[in-house]
This record gives structure tokens, C-alpha cells and sequence, in this order.
């Protein structure tokens, strides 16, 4: 069977990422990770997907400026050069432009570190500690122009503990991210696969 040719993007340590090659080395997986784009050339996942023998490169943002949209061209373009069907988020703290979530509508998702439609956007483990909810956890969506606001592939829930920080809680529900990442993307892989 054919493998959904798949990128993971990155900002920094790429343990999602590294979730994903895992759960990809299985060839019966029907994504295949081809390629992982950093925008950054000191992300620590750099050197994990080069580990892994994965093709691994930064496309520094900040000769760009402020022009987030030329930098966008430049990634788009090595998306395509590498024959690339489907996009995967992970960890990558860029808000994207238009531009390049039309060019890859239906075929760009994202994991969220919270049970979204809850706490878009950033510290999210803190926010869920301070109004005092009883559980946490992790979406993976869909990406379109709102930020953290597409449909949902899937969720998992995790309990808050008495005690816990943004840091123990981010642990917690960092080990589900790991699940769920992959059980997500190789469903809509097998979806665009059969389109
Ligand atoms: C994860 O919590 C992910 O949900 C969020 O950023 C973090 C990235 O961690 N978007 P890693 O780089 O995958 O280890």
C-alpha cells in the first residue's frame, strides 16, 4: 500500500515529531515522514530526525523580517520540491498566514496542548490550573486561518492532580500528544490515501 508522503514542522525539541518517525518506522503506517523543517537552525529535533535518517533542515524565519508570508513561499516551495502531501505541526510557534494554510487546506494538522475549543494560543497548562479545571489534555486538529480553531481528529483527556504545575501537568499531558499524534495523522492518512 501506498504511504501519505508526510512533513513535520518544527520550532524546537520535536519530541512530537519524533513520536511521529516512531510510529512510521512501521511499514505498514500509511504515513511516511520524508521530510522535517525547522524554522529554526538550533531546534534540538533537528538533529533527532537526522538521527533517525530523516531529511532535516532549518528555513530560518528571521532573514524574512517581518514578511512571514516570504518565509512561508520558501517552505512551501521545499514542501512541493519534496513531492510532500501532508503537513504535520509539531510544536512549530509560528502563526501561520493565509497563504500557506489555503495552500495546504485539508492537508495541514496541528497538536494542541489542551482540550480545545479550551485555551487556544499559549500557557496553556497554567490557564487550566488557575480556573481550576479537574482534567487536561491534548487536540489534534485540522488547520485553518484561525489559530487552534479547526475541526478536531481527536482528543485525550488526562486528570489534574492536587499538586501539580505547569510543568508535572505538561509531562502528563505531553505522554498522550505521543499517543494520540499518531493515531490521528494515520487516519487521515488512510482518508487521503482512499480520496
Ligand atoms: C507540544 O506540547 C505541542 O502540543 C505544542 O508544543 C509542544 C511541542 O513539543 N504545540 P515538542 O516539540 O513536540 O516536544
Amino acid at each position: 500500500m501506498r504511504r501519505v508522503r508526510t512533513a513535520a514542522l518544527i520550532s524546537g525539541r520535536g519530541s512530537n515529531m519524533e513520536a511521529l518517525i516512531r510510529a512510521a518506522a512501521d511499514p505498514d503506517y500509511p504515513a511516511e515522514i520524508v521530510l522535517v523543517l525547522a524554522n529554526r537552525p538550533d531546534a534540538d529535533g533537528l538533529a533527532t530526525a537526522a538521527a533517525a535518517g530523516v531529511p532535516a533542515e532549518a528555513i530560518d524565519h528571521r532573514p524574512f523580517g517581518k514578511d512571514r508570508e516570504a518565509h512561508e513561499r520558501v517552505l512551501d516551495a521545499r514542501l512541493r520540491d519534496a513531492g510532500v502531501e501532508l503537513v504535520a505541526l509539531a510544536g512549530y510557534m509560528r502563526v501561520l498566514t493565509p497563504f500557506l494554510v489555503r495552500a495546504w487546506a485539508g492537508r495541514m494538522v496541528n497538536i494542541h496542548p489542551s482540550l480545545l475549543p479550551l485555551y487556544p494560543g499559549l500557557h496553556t497548562h497554567a490557564r487550566a490550573l488557575a480556573a481550576g479545571d479537574a482534567d487536561a489534555g491534548c487536540t489534534v486538529h485540522m488547520v485553518t486561518e484561525g489559530v487552534d480553531e479547526g475541526p478536531i481528529l481527536g482528543q485525550a483527556r488526562v486528570p489534574i492532580l492536587a499538586g501539580d504545575t505547569p510543568d508535572t501537568l505538561a509531562a502528563r499531558v505531553l505522554a498522550e500528544e505521543h499517543r494520540l499524534y499518531p493515531q490521528c495523522l494515520a487516519e487521515l492518512a488512510r482518508r487521503i490515501r482512499a480520496a
